[in-house]
């Protein structure tokens, strides 16, 4: 997760200040990300207190307090700043690891669970690591769970802003629905999806999937 080019994530220039806590999360305020992840809890991830929910890249942790009181959340960022900021904010709601999701240890995680969130981060990882990790993921599910992802989307016909803006995410893998849904669909039978350009203050487009019945492999 370097800022070099041709890398799936850049934190070049100006992005550079995204990695602290504060910043990261109030620009997200800005923009209306609060609405969005209220949004996104309610209609997609659907969990019910006593779920236990795994947030991969979890960044500070900002989906928790949209997540039903008595919910089981676990985090993990490859961001120390941001696991301390949500650790700090969310004491005891929640249980916090600074760790690389491409080496998800699942004792050290636990497990397993009913959501295995991946919010803003399938975007940040090329077509290897992505299938890599949904493999994992799969394999943390308990029967009848579901990972659900968020990230923002290329699109045909897509406000000139909503383009402009994601182009330039941190985030360098940016795909289109058919391209995020190849993805997900060599680790899982049943995908729902969903394209929404209505979730942000300002104009932008994005893809939510809900990803169930994982495809069963050999040692798997
Ligand atoms: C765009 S941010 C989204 C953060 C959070 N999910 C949210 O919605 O606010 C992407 C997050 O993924 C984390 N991340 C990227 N690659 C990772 C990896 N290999 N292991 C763990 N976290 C990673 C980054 O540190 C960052 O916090």
């Amino acid at each position: 997760m370097s800022g070099d080019a041709g890398r799936a994530h850049s934190d070049a220039g100006l992005k550079r200040l995204l990695l602290l806590p504060a910043i990261y999360s109030g620009l997200q305020r800005l923009l209306g990300a609060e609405r969005s992840r209220a949004v996104f809890s309610r209609d997609y991830i659907a969990a019910q207190p006593g779920d236990s929910v795994l947030d991969l890249g979890c960044g500070a942790g900002d989906i928790l307090p949209h997540l039903p009181e008595g919910v089981r959340y676990t985090g993990i960022d490859i961001n120390p700043s941001y696991i301390e900021s949500a650790a700090a904010r969310f004491g005891a709601r929640g249980h916090f690891l600074v760790g690389d999701v491409a080496e998800l240890d699942p004792v050290s995680v636990g497990g397993p669970f009913d959501r295995v969130l991946m919010v803003a981060l399938l975007h940040h990882l090329d077509g290897a690591e992505a299938e890599s990790l949904l493999a994992s993921a799969a394999r943390l599910l308990s029967p009848g769970g579901s990972v659900v992802t968020f990230d923002c989307v290329l699109v045909e016909r897509q406000p000139r802003m909503a383009r402009f803006l994601i182009e330039r995410d941190r985030g360098r893998r940016v795909r289109t629905p058919e391209g995020y849904r190849a993805v997900l669909g060599r680790e899982f039978e049943k995908v729902e999806d969903e394209v929404r350009h209505d979730l942000l203050r300002v104009p932008y487009t994005h893809y939510i999937a809900r990803a169930s019945r994982p495809r069963l492999r050999r040692g798997s």
